[in-house]
């Protein structure tokens, strides 16, 4: 059975930070990245069923704090899988755990044709941030071709429930979408039989 305790404990910390930062988004990105980094130092703690590859790129949903100040998503791609343009309207950091993935940001530019920033690779441990005020359009690809690799985000809000947008990176042009969630039941971070 998988010890999950490092996934509890970090969501213990995301609350008992998301009551002392009071909402401060720098508070809470700083914050976030310090145990972000822990829970992504080590890959023995994420069940199976949420590392599964498909046909698309999948999101697990991990945890949402009650209170919706922050979720917790484990990312799938399989090879060569790859999101749209988009954008996410709130803070979130991005854990990587297993595998490697590209990131590469854009920027409008009127009607034309988006301003598209080098394409940088997240190796396992490293932490990326997106925000609406430090840059929140990217699009994200699995680096491997030959198998899937995972991240864990956070997010400042119940991230699959959340109106945003997909971009067409040759206009600009944006369209709205919520992303849902690819699972229907969640880690039970309350077995304490496995730690
Ligand atoms: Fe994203």
């Amino acid at each position: 059975m998988t010890d999950i305790s490092p996934l509890r404990d970090f969501v213990t910390g995301m609350t008992d930070l998301a009551e002392t930062s009071d909402g401060d988004e720098n508070a809470m990105i700083a914050g976030t990245r310090d145990l972000l980094a822990k829970l992504v130092s080590r890959d023995d703690w994420l069940p199976e069923e949420f590392t599964r590859d498909g046909d698309t790129y999948r999101q697990y949903l991990l945890h949402c704090d009650p209170k919706q100040r922050f979720s917790v998503v484990s990312f799938v791609w399989g090879p060569g899988q790859t999101t749209p343009v988009h954008d996410h309207m709130v803070w979130g950091l991005i854990g990587m755990l297993r595998g490697a993935e590209i990131g590469q940001r854009f920027a409008p530019d009127g009607d034309g044709p988006m301003i598209a920033g080098v394409e940088e690779t997240l190796e396992q441990g490293d932490i990326e941030v997106v925000s609406p005020t430090l840059g929140d359009i990217h699009k994200v690809s699995n680096a491997l071709s030959d198998r899937a690799s995972i991240s864990i985000h956070v997010y400042g809000a119940n991230i699959g429930a959340v109106s945003r947008h997909v971009f067409d990176p040759a206009t600009g042009a944006p369209k709205e979408f919520i992303s849902g969630y690819s699972n229907e039941t969640v880690p039970n971070l309350w077995d304490l039989s496995g730690s």
